[in-house]
C-alpha cells in the first residue's frame, strides 16, 4: 500500500506521514489496524465540526439524492448555494453581502485579487512578509520567500511586501495600490495576531487612498477564534473577506465576499470576469450551509475561547516558551525546532495528531475541531507534556 502511495500519488514531501486511514468520526481518525488518533489538527483547520459530523453528512446525502453538478457557476439558481451565500451575508456587516463561491482557498484568493484589480483599475498588490495565501500562481506571488517562489518564476508582477504589525510600513500603501491583502492572524508565520489596532489602521489607510482591503480568513474564519470571522476580534472590517477550509465542514470550498457594487464589476466589460465550473457545487454548498448553521446556532464559538483557556492551562511546560494565537487556532512554540519535530512524530505514535506550521519551525500546530470535548483536550495536552518530559 505504501509503495503504491509513493508511486502513484504525487508527493509533496520526501517523507509523508502516510497513515493508512480507515475511517474518521468526531475528534478521531482510525487507521487500518484499528488504532485511534485524537485529532489536534482537524485537517489543517478544515474539519471545523470534527470528522463526519452528522448534520453535515445528512445535508450532503440529502443533496446527493436531489441533483449533483448541473451547470457552470452562476447560471442556474441552486438552493444550497443561494442559501449559503444569504447566510454568509446575514453574518457579515454591510456592505459585505455578495459572495462568489469557488472550490478552494487559493482560488478564492485569486478571485479576490482579480476583483480588486478590476474594480480599482490599479495593479499594485501589497501583501505581508511571512504570509501564506495558497499555492496557485497568484497566491504564490504574494509570498515573500524567494526560495519557494523562484523555481516558479515569472510570477505575477507588481506585488510589494510590508511587515505585518509594522505601523510606519502602512505609508507605502498609496493611490497606486489596488489592494492590501493580509491574513487576519498570520498562520504559517506562527499564528501572529495583529496588535495595536494594526488592522484598523491598514483599513483606514486603504480607505484614504482608495485601495481595497482584503482579509484572508481562510484559517481564522468560521468560528475558530471565538467569532464567526476573525476580524470581528480586531476592530476592523475588510472590503473583501476570503474564506475556505472550515466553511466546508470537511468538503472543499472557497469563497470571497464583497459589496454588491464591487462584485458586479466581474459581470461586465469583460463579462465572465471570473469563471469556475464547480464553484457553488450543490453538494458542497449543502454541507457548508449545514456547517455554518451548526456553528452559528450552537455555543461552539463561545466554547472555542473556553477551550483555548483549557489548552493554555494544560500545556504548561518548561519546553513550551509561548502559546500563540486565539481560540482554537493555537501554536505552542517550543524551545527548539528539533524538539517540535520529535513531539509531532512521537505524538502520532502515541495516538495524537499534531502538525507543523509552514514558516515557524518551533511551532506545534494545535487546531482541533471546534467540537472537541474538554476531556479530549486534556488527554491530548497530557500526551504532549509527557513527550516533552522525556527531553
Ligand atoms: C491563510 C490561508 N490562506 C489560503 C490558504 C489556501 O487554501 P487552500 O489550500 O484551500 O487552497 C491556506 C491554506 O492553508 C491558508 O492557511
Amino acid at each position: 500500500m505504501q509503495d503504491d502511495f509513493l508511486k502513484y500519488q504525487a508527493q509533496t514531501t520526501p517523507h509523508p506521514l502516510a497513515m493508512e486511514v480507515s475511517h474518521a468520526k468526531g475528534s478521531y481518525i482510525y487507521d487500518k489496524k484499528g488504532k485511534a488518533y485524537l485529532d489536534f489538527v482537524a485537517g489543517v483547520s478544515a474539519c471545523s465540526l470534527g470528522h463526519s459530523h452528522p448534520r453535515v453528512v445528512e445535508a450532503a446525502k440529502d443533496q446527493l439524492d436531489k441533483y449533483l453538478h448541473v451547470m457552470v457557476y452562476g447560471e442556474y439558481i441552486l438552493d444550497p448555494a443561494l442559501e449559503l451565500t444569504k447566510l454568509i451575508a446575514k453574518h457579515l456587516p454591510e456592505p459585505l453581502e455578495t459572495t462568489y463561491l469557488v472550490n478552494s482557498g487559493t482560488e478564492a484568493i485569486e478571485g479576490s485579487l482579480k476583483l480588486a484589480r478590476r474594480y480599482t483599475g490599479r495593479t499594485e498588490i501589497i501583501a505581508a512578509k511571512n504570509s501564506y495565501h495558497g499555492n496557485t500562481m497568484g497566491s504564490l506571488s504574494l509570498m515573500d520567500y524567494e526560495e519557494r517562489k523562484k523555481p516558479f518564476y515569472p510570477l505575477i508582477p507588481d506585488i510589494n511586501h510590508i511587515s505585518f504589525n509594522c505601523e510606519y510600513c502602512i505609508n507605502t500603501i498609496t493611490e497606486n495600490t489596488a489592494a492590501v491583502i493580509l491574513e487576519t492572524i498570520q498562520g504559517g508565520a506562527g499564528f501572529i495576531e495583529p496588535h495595536n489596532d494594526y488592522l484598523s489602521k491598514v483599513q483606514k489607510r486603504c480607505n484614504d487612498v482608495g485601495a481595497i482591503f482584503i482579509l484572508d480568513e481562510i484559517q481564522p474564519g468560521i468560528g475558530r477564534t471565538g467569532k464567526l470571522f476573525g476580524f470581528e476580534n480586531y476592530n476592523c472590517q475588510p472590503d473583501i473577506v476570503v474564506t475556505g477550509k472550515g466553511l466546508g465542514g470537511g468538503l472543499p470550498i472557497g469563497a470571497f465576499t464583497a459589496s454588491k457594487a464591487m462584485m458586479d464589476s466581474l459581470k461586465d466589460n469583460p463579462k465572465l470576469g471570473h469563471i469556475t465550473t464547480f464553484g457553488g457545487n450543490p453538494v458542497i454548498a449543502a454541507a457548508a450551509l449545514a456547517t455554518l448553521k451548526e456553528i452559528t446556532e450552537t455555543d461552539l464559538m463561545a466554547e472555542a475561547l473556553e477551550k483555548e483557556e483549557l489548552i493554555r492551562t494544560h500545556l504548561k511546560h518548561q519546553h513550551i516558551k509561548e502559546i500563540r494565537g486565539k481560540g482554537l487556532m493555537l501554536a505552542a512554540i517550543t524551545s527548539d525546532a528539533e524538539i517540535t519535530n520529535k513531539v509531532v512524530l512521537k505524538a502520532q505514535d502515541q495516538g495524537l495528531i499534531l502538525f507543523w506550521l509552514l514558516f515557524e519551525p518551533k511551532a506545534i500546530r494545535i487546531t482541533p475541531p471546534l467540537t472537541i470535548s474538554n476531556e479530549e483536550i486534556i488527554k491530548g495536552c497530557q500526551i504532549i507534556t509527557s513527550i516533552l518530559d522525556s527531553f
